[in-house]
């Protein structure tokens, strides 16, 4: 499969009071195109700040302070664009558009004081313009228009829209009283895409959802229109975090089993964060396992669960009953590290029952332990290594 994103030594700190934040170390990940990547590991292991890096959304004290995020935009996945080297604005048009993003707490994602419609719309307003104004342009052909010099005003305005969408002479009308309503038309049409999509989404009743304000939805409602909204563009990338986990189970299968369609209709790949294993073998075709801030085993889920070489992903399944490797049931002893003052070299080292002296000593690299299936450890790395030090599972 072709690359759709790549990051290479990502290196995120947080400059906090207690020090720096040393929240990603050199982290590596590919996603390819039409294919669902699971991001698992402990909460503070870095995941959010992974997604939230390559999209360059890293909250304050954040910053990005090395490596390279490299997009992919052709189908081919050949030529690639550097994405921390990009303007503040080329992000801003990608964002939404090419790569959208989905967060655990739709409350804080929505506006209170907003209808969903108008939320929905604004992804399509932002995005979208050229196209719709194209389209008002061409149901103008054929309108009934009260007198004639209205018809030709009105297609004055959404031409010059609809070949720059930020037409200074539109913007300057769009806030003039009375001129102002030259954008009827556009507006309606971005809420009849926003009605459509919303209905995509198997919400009924979508031509009166959009008039509501969060407060009226439920929980699972609000996680579907973010989803809506995040969708609204058709993303090549949807990056989902903890999207599903404060929702009951039902509605939370509810919403993964619609990822999943989605996914085979209108979305390239998704990038799908969560502490939940279950979720990862039912959704995702590969699976990177974090820990403290580095990507410390990656392979297709299928591997991962029946051949994990890493001991803290052993450790991680050992602590869910369906995927025990080990045949008992066992919570990941210990913490994850402060990351200000993260252990030496694997940070894993402190709660690993297979440590060595060079674990303290050198940071293991990721490496090949087998096809499609890479590793960073001491002991596991290197094809023949991995099945010897695990008696041959
Ligand atoms: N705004 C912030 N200020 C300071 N540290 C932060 C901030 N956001 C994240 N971190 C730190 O970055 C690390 C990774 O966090 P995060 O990516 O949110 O973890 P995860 O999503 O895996 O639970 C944690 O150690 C966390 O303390
Ligand atoms: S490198 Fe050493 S400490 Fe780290 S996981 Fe491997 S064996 Fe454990
Ligand atoms: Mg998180």
């Amino acid at each position: 499969m072709p690359k759709l994103i790549e990051t290479r030594d990502l290196v995120t700190n947080f400059y906090t009071y207690e020090g720096v934040v040393k929240a990603l170390n050199k982290v590596g990940l590919v996603i390819e195109r039409g294919t669902t990547f699971g991001l698992v590991g402990e909460s503070g292991c870095g995941k959010s700040v992974t997604a939230r890096s390559m999209m360059r959304v890293v909250q304050e004290p954040g910053r990005i302070e090395g490596g390279q995020v490299l997009f992919y935009p052709g189908e081919d996945g050949q030529e690639a664009v550097e994405l921390l080297s990009q303007s503040e604005a080329y992000m801003q048009s990608l964002r939404g558009d090419q790569i959208s993003m989905i967060f655990q707490e739709p409350n804080a994602a929505l506006n209170p004081i907003m209808t969903i419609g108008d939320q929905v719309a604004e992804s399509f307003l932002f995005h979208r313009k050229k196209e719709m104004c194209a389209k008002v342009l061409e149901d103008l052909k054929t309108a009934d228009l009260p007198w004639p010099g209205l018809k030709k005003l009105l297609e004055f305005f959404y031409r010059r829209a609809a070949a720059d969408p930020g037409d200074r002479l539109c913007c300057w009308a769009s806030r003039t009283p009375i001129l102002k309503r030259w954008q009827q038309r556009l507006f309606r049409e971005a809420r009849r895409r926003s009605v459509e999509i919303i209905a995509a989404l198997d919400i009924a009743n979508a031509d009166q959802v959009v008039d509501r304000y969060p407060h009226n939805l439920s929980g699972g409602m609000k996680q579907r229109i973010l989803i809506a909204m995040a969708l609204a563009c058709e993303p090549l990338l949807l990056i989902a975090d903890e999207a599903t986990s404060n929702l009951d189970v039902t509605i939370q299968a509810q919403i993964l089993d619609l990822l999943r369609k989605l996914k085979k209709k209108s979305i390239s790949s998704i990038l799908l964060i969560t502490h939940d294993l279950g979720v990862v073998a039912e959704t995702c075709d590969r699976v990177g396992v974090m820990y403290a801030g580095s990507v410390c085993e990656v392979a297709r889920v299928g591997e991962l669960f029946r051949n994990p070489l890493h001991p803290y992903t052993r450790a991680l399944l050992d602590a869910v009953p369906k995927f025990s490797v080990s045949g008992q049931l066992k919570s990941v002893e210990g913490n994850v590290p402060n990351l200000v003052d993260p252990p030496s070299g694997c940070r894993f080292h402190p709660r690993c029952p297979l440590r060595r002296k060079i674990c303290a000593q050198r940071l293991p690299e990721l490496a090949l332990a087998g096809p499609d299936h890479l590793v960073a450890c001491h002991l596991a790395g290197g094809r023949s290594g991995s099945a010897q030090v695990w008696g041959g599972r």
